[in-house]
């Protein structure tokens, strides 16, 4: 008689474990090019996170209302522009700079998300995608539904080569003029408390910080606490 033999893992879990191994090392080479130290710090997160993980997201609003935006100022070499879906190489390179986004992009556009972009020549150097309806906000690992008239900011970041020169700046302004001329009321999106240039710049283009989300998870539990944040004064012509 044959022994019997242990079941073995099914092939899609194997390639599901293969591409988890893949991104994870894709996100820790994104962060060592950025932040060396910042990078090791992440990957140990990283690497506690399926046994206890602890995320403090502050959650701000932009109101749109009615408001004239200035027009977004940018240095000559560069260029703003709406992503079309089947800009097959900008959005490769919004896929290497958001990592998780990988395979998602095209599909999104093409079913009404935003991403606006900032190039140089054909070198993309930042991005703003902005998503409506239902938003999965990873770092809390939660999905929140948004009403028909407000949208949530996916993601934006900026190229660590062209770093404070204006271009998240231009590319929230073109976000706000895009999305009020679609009769988008709110903007909401978000940081980890912690990120001082993210919520710095969204401090200087008029959102207000609504409330901290801390997203604690220990061994099976998970739990998410949310904390208003204290009024601050509005910055000036928001
Ligand atoms: C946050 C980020 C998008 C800023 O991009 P940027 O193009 O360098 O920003 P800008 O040059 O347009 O700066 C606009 C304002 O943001 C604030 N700001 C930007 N970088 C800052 C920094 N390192 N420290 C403090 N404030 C900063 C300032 O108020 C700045 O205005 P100022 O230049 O007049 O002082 C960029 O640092 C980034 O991509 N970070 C990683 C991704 C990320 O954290 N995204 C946010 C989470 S979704």
């Amino acid at each position: 008689m044959e022994a019997m033999s242990p079941p073995r893992p099914a092939a899609s879990d194997a390639k599901a474990r293969a591409s988890l191994l893949i991104l994870l090392w894709k996100k820790f080479l994104r962060n060592y090019r950025e932040d060396s130290w910042g990078a090791i710090t992440k990957s140990c997160k990283a690497l506690l996170s399926p046994a206890f993980e602890r995320n403090v997201y502050r959650v701000y609003v932009r109101e749109l209302g009615h408001s004239r935006f200035p027009l977004p100022q940018l240095d000559d070499d560069l260029e703003l522009f709406l992503l079309d879906p089947e800009n097959r190489c900008l959005i490769d390179q919004v896929e290497a700079q958001a990592e998780w986004l990988e395979g998602h992009v095209a599909a999104r556009l093409a079913a009404g998300d935003i991403c606006v972009a900032v190039v140089q020549g054909k070198t993309l150097a930042g991005f703003n995608l902005i998503t409506f309806n239902d938003a999965y906000i990873p770092l809390l690992r939660t999905t929140r539904r948004f009403r028909p008239n407000s949208a949530w900011s996916d993601h934006i970041s900026v190229s660590p080569q062209f770093r404070r020169r204006g271009i998240a700046k231009a590319l929230r302004l073109q976000v706000f003029a895009e999305l009020a001329s679609r009769g988008i009321h709110k903007l909401y999106g978000g940081a980890l408390s912690g990120n001082r240039p993210s919520l710095q710049l969204a401090r200087s283009l008029g959102f207000r910080e609504l409330a901290d989300v801390t997203y604690r998870k220990f061994g099976f539990k998970k739990s998410w606490r949310c904390r208003r944040c204290p009024a601050l004064p509005r910055a000036p012509g928001s």
